[in-house]
C-alpha cells in the first residue's frame, strides 16, 4: 500500500492508496464509526454500482446512506440543504466523521456539508472517478454551484484520511475514465517533466485500466498535488494558482460549450493545456517542440486538442469574453499558467485577454 501524508500541521491526513482497499475498509474507518454506524454520502449510481462493495468491506460496520442524484446539480444550494438537513436527523456531532463516497459532485457537496454542520465535523473522502482519485479529493476544496457561477460558494475544509481505490474505476465510464487522465497529465506539465515521459509510454495503459499503471499515475499525480497544497493550502502565495493549468481556457470552453456534457472538464483541461502551451510559445516562453509533445500526447489518448473539434476555431472574442467575467479577471487582464517548457509552468498573473483572443483566432 502506498501512503502519502498531506502535511498540514494540525490538519495533516494520509491518502491510502491500493487495489482493492474498499475491500479493507472496516480496517481503516472502524475507528470513525459510532454506535456500530458511519454516515455514507454517495450518488444514485456510485451507490447502485459499489455501495454493496462498500457494505462488504465494512463488515459489521453499518453504512447509513444519504444518496443525491448522479449529476452537477445537485452541488446546488437545494442539494446542500437537502445533505444537512439528512445529516442532522442522522444525529451527526461534530466529532463525527462523514463519508463522501462518489465522484467531484459528492466529494464537493458532502465536504461543504461537514465543512458546515455544526460549524464543522469531519469528512473522509473515498473518491470513486479518476478526477476525484487525482484532485478533488486531496486538498480540501469543497464547495457549491450557485446562479452566479461554478464552485461560488464553499470552504476550505481537509479530510481526516483520503482512501484511494484504483478498482473502483472498473465500473466508471471510459469517457470518465479519459477525461480524469487529463488532470494527471495536467501534474505532470506543472512540475514533473518525468512523469510526463512515463505517461508518453504508459499513457494509454493508465486509461485501458492497468492495475500497475494506474496505481503509478495516481500516486504520482496525488503526491504532485500533496506538495503544493502543503505550500499553499489556502491558495494566497500564488503556487496553489499553478493547479489551473489549463483550467482558465477549460472553463472558457466549458462555458461556451454550455456545460451541456457535450464536453466534460477533462477534455475542456486537455485542450486547455494544448492552448496554454502553444499560447507560451507565441510569447516566446516555451519550445515550440514541447507544446507538440503535449498535443501529440493528449491526441494519442483521444482527448481533444484542437478548438476546431469542437467548433471553436475564431471564437476568440467569445471564449475571452467568457474569462474577462471570471472571478479573478482585473480590468481586462487575467491571471494565466503558462509554461518555459514540459514540467516548467509558471504564474502570469497579467496577461492582456485581447492578446489572448488573437492568439485563440489564430489557433486551429
Ligand atoms: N474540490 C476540488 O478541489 C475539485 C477539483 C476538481 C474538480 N472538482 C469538482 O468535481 C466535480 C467533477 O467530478 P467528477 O468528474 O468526478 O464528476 P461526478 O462526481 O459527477 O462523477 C462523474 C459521473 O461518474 C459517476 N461515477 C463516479 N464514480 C463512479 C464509479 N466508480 N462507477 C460508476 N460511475 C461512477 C457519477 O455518478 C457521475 O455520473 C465538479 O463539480 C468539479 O467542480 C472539485
Ligand atoms: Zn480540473
Amino acid at each position: 500500500m502506498e501512503k502519502i501524508t498531506v502535511a498540514l500541521e494540525k490538519r495533516s491526513y494520509d491518502l491510502l492508496i491500493e487495489d482493492g482497499l474498499l475491500n479493507r475498509a472496516a480496517e481503516h474507518l472502524g475507528r470513525f464509526a459510532r454506535g456500530g454506524h458511519l454516515i455514507v454520502v454517495s450518488d444514485e449510481t456510485v451507490w447502485g454500482a459499489l455501495g454493496e462493495r462498500l457494505r462488504q468491506g465494512l463488515g459489521d460496520i453499518e453504512p447509513l446512506p444519504i444518496v443525491v442524484p448522479a449529476g452537477e446539480a445537485s452541488k446546488s444550494w437545494q442539494g446542500l440543504q437537502q445533505v444537512v438537513e439528512q445529516l442532522l436527523e442522522a444525529g451527526v456531532e461534530r466529532t463525527d466523521h462523514v463519508v463522501a463516497f462518489g465522484g467531484g459532485v459528492v466529494g464537493d457537496l458532502a465536504g461543504f456539508a461537514s465543512a458546515i454542520l455544526k460549524r464543522g465535523c469531519n469528512l473522509v473522502q473515498i473518491p470513486t472517478s479518476l478526477l476525484a482519485q487525482v484532485d478533488s479529493s486531496v486538498g480540501g476544496k469543497t464547495a457549491i454551484d450557485v446562479s452566479a457561477g461554478k464552485n461560488l460558494v464553499g470552504a476550505f475544509h481537509q479530510p481526516a484520511l483520503v482512501l484511494i481505490d484504483p478498482s473502483l474505476l472498473d465500473t466508471l465510464d471510459p469517457r470518465e475514465v479519459r477525461a480524469g487522465y487529463a488532470e494527471i497529465a495536467k501534474y505532470a506539465l506543472i512540475g514533473d517533466a518525468e512523469l510526463f515521459d512515463w505517461l508518453e509510454q504508459e499513457g494509454a495503459a493508465v486509461i485501458d485500466g492497468s492495475t500497475g499503471a494506474r496505481l503509478r499515475a495516481i500516486a504520482a499525480a496525488v503526491a504532485g498535488k500533496a506538495r503544493i497544497v502543503e505550500e499553499d493550502e489556502r491558495e494566497t502565495s500564488g503556487r496553489r494558482a499553478l493547479l489551473n493549468l489549463g483550467h482558465t481556457f477549460g472553463h472558457a470552453l466549458e462555458a461556451e460549450t454550455g456545460y451541456s456534457g457535450s464536453l466534460l472538464h477533462g477534455e475542456a483541461v486537455a485542450l486547455g493545456c494544448v492552448l496554454a502551451f502553444e499560447f507560451s510559445v507565441s510569447r516566446g516562453l516555451c519550445p515550440s517542440e514541447d507544446a507538440a509533445r503535449v498535443r501529440d500526447h493528449f491526441a494519442y489518448v483521444s482527448l481533444p486538442t484542437t478548438l476546431a473539434s469542437l467548433g471553436l476555431d475564431k471564437a476568440g472574442e467569445r471564449l475571452a469574453a467568457h474569462m474577462r467575467h471570471d472571478k479573478k479577471a482585473e480590468a481586462g487582464k487575467t491571471a494565466f499558467i503558462l509554461a518555459r517548457g514540459i514540467g516548467k509552468a509558471f504564474v502570469d498573473k497579467r496577461v492582456e485577454l485581447e492578446e489572448v483572443a488573437a492568439f485563440l483566432d489564430r489557433a486551429a
